[in-house]
């Protein structure tokens, strides 16, 4: 990351804290590693943006309904999935510097090639020689070649229902017992797996084993899709990027049931609906790409993936997989759970036997959006520093949120110029007309108005009304749009129809 790059980043997170986007979560009992609370303007944003996923992937469709699952479920949802068996990370020690790290997202390197690296990690230890070893990686902090084996890291977080901690109730039988350290350790894990349950790692598998259910009360024909924004959470070896990767973390995911034999239509289709979402909201469109993903890359079940990627700090990386699922899902649900997860087509043949009527398992198309990622995206993609000249004419520089409109937390701010003469009571008047309309305005008359509009640029509300001594002669006020700053007067009467229709709400 070049400097420039690094300081975006820090700036950003500086930004988010001191105007009360994103907080480190127990701050002052010293935080919470990758955990984080959404302050007053990151609750807005991230509804916000909730609401622009759900309006154009629900509302603006007739074939797309919602759902709002549980985020315990039953443990033979992750078994029948492959999560309990294949969602892992593979994990690895340094021995060298004692790094933990995650094998692939290790810098690749050839293996055999030669390689000097420090003892410890330390800058000025001693200069060992190496060799890269056979995986093709080094550890990414020290650049050593001593590596413990790979262990694969199981993702999901496990707890346990239940009023009975099985951990104690396993030692009250079993301690001095006379168990080898092996029969031990088995048998521990057998008494704690008997009761436990996991936090669920996506949202997904709930739109799968609800699929039944919500195709009989709906009465939906195919093709149709089920929707669901929440929290979902793992146990990430690395959490990086301040909220990037965390543990903790919302998605904004939608099932899309289809046809078998249609796929590439519909990954088409979601790809580019997808992408031009984002950029609908963006400043800079082409930070936004499409990658499809390489064979080796796709996940247990998928037979095709594309990852929307932004173009963060550190550079292109992911921001949503588009992933064709097949049928993979409702078939493993279908024959774990022994109900029948399919659909039946009155109106079509049935390919196989020619006779009318076909039932088939849907395939799937999964557009799978992190949340809280996207809200990351949408800060760094409005940040802007802009050098300009003030009112008595010095140069000065502000930092914009050029946040879209719908975005923004704060659709306009109403600013008394000074806090008497009849100007505070007016504003909060103005005020309670926008909130009548259920827009969120900010009423702010401390500090000076220099002071006010640089804070409201910084947090992207896109008009500052303000009231002054002509407001209460003649009932107008001016609007000073965020991003070219320049003012205009109008009648107070008009002012929240004016800002509704520059905002298009
Ligand atoms: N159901 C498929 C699925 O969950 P994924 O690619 O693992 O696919 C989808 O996750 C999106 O969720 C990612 O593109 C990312 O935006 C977000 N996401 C995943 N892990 C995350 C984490 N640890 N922290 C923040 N966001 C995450």
């Amino acid at each position: 990351m070049t400097t420039d790059k690094i300081d975006l980043m820090t700036k950003i997170v500086s930004l988010a804290k001191r105007r009360g986007f994103v907080f480190q979560s127990s701050e002052i009992y010293g935080g919470l590693k990758s955990s984080y609370d959404y302050g007053p303007l990151g609750v807005e944003l991230k509804r916000n943006i909730a609401n622009q996923w759900w309006r154009s992937m629900v509302y603006e469709r007739d074939n797309i309904v919602g759902l709002d699952a549980s985020i315990i479920m039953h443990p033979k949802v992750w078994q029948t999935s492959g999560h309990l068996a294949n969602f892992s990370d593979p994990l690895v020690d340094c021995l060298n510097c004692k790094e933990r790290f995650r094998a692939d997202k290790a810098p690749k390197r050839t293996p055999g090639e030669k390689i000097e690296y420090r003892k410890g990690g330390q800058k000025k230890g001693e200069l060992i020689q190496g060799t890269v070893p056979e995986k093709g990686y080094l550890c990414p902090q020290c650049g050593s070649c001593e590596l413990s084996t790979e262990r694969q890291f199981r993702l999901m977080f496990q707890t346990n229902l239940g009023p009975v901690d099985p951990i104690s109730e396993f030692l009250e039988k079993n301690y001095n017992q006379g168990l080898s350290k092996e029969d031990f350790s088995k048998k521990l894990s057998e008494a704690i797996e008997k009761s436990a349950v996991y936090l669920r790692p996506e949202t997904a598998q709930a739109m799968f084993v609800q699929f039944q259910n919500i195709a009989q009360t709906t009465s939906m024909k195919i093709p149709f899709g089920i929707a669901q924004i929440g929290k979902s959470f793992r146990n990430e070896i690395i959490v990086e990027h301040f909220i990037f990767r965390s543990c903790e973390f919302e998605q904004m995911e939608m099932e899309f049931f289809y046809e078998p034999g249609t796929e590439d239509q519909w990954l088409d289709y979601w790809t580019n609906e997808r992408l031009s979402w984002y950029r609908r909201f963006a400043n800079n469109k082409d930070n936004f790409r499409l990658r499809p993903h390489d064979k080796d890359e796709l996940a247990h079940y998928s037979s095709a993936c594309y990852d929307i990627e932004y173009l963060y700090p550190w550079g292109f990386d992911e921001l949503e997989g588009i992933a064709s699922r097949t049928d993979y899902d409702l078939k493993k649900h279908s024959e774990a759970s022994g109900v029948k997860l399919s659909y039946f087509d009155q109106q079509k043949t049935d390919p196989t036997t020619g006779k009318p009527g076909y039932r088939f398992v849907p395939y799937v198309i999964e557009p799978a959006a992190g949340l809280t990622r996207s809200l990351l995206c949408f800060l760094l993609d409005a940040y802007e520093e802009e050098k300009g000249v003030d009112a008595k004419g010095e140069s000065k520089e502000r930092v914009v949120l050029k946040l879209h409109p719908l975005l923004a937390p704060y659709k306009a701010a109403i600013l008394p110029l000074v806090k008497k003469d009849g100007q505070p009571e007016l504003g909060q008047a103005i005020a309670q007309e926008f909130r009548k309309k259920g827009m969120n305005v900010h009423f702010d008359d401390n500090q000076s108005i220099g002071k006010r509009y640089a804070k409201h640029d910084e947090i992207g509300t896109p008009y500052c009304l303000t009231i002054d001594q002509q407001s209460l002669v003649d009932q107008t006020i001016t609007i000073r749009d965020r991003d070219t700053t320049v003012q205009e007067r109008v009648s107070i009467d008009q002012a929240v129809e004016i800002v509704q229709r520059r905002l298009s709400l």
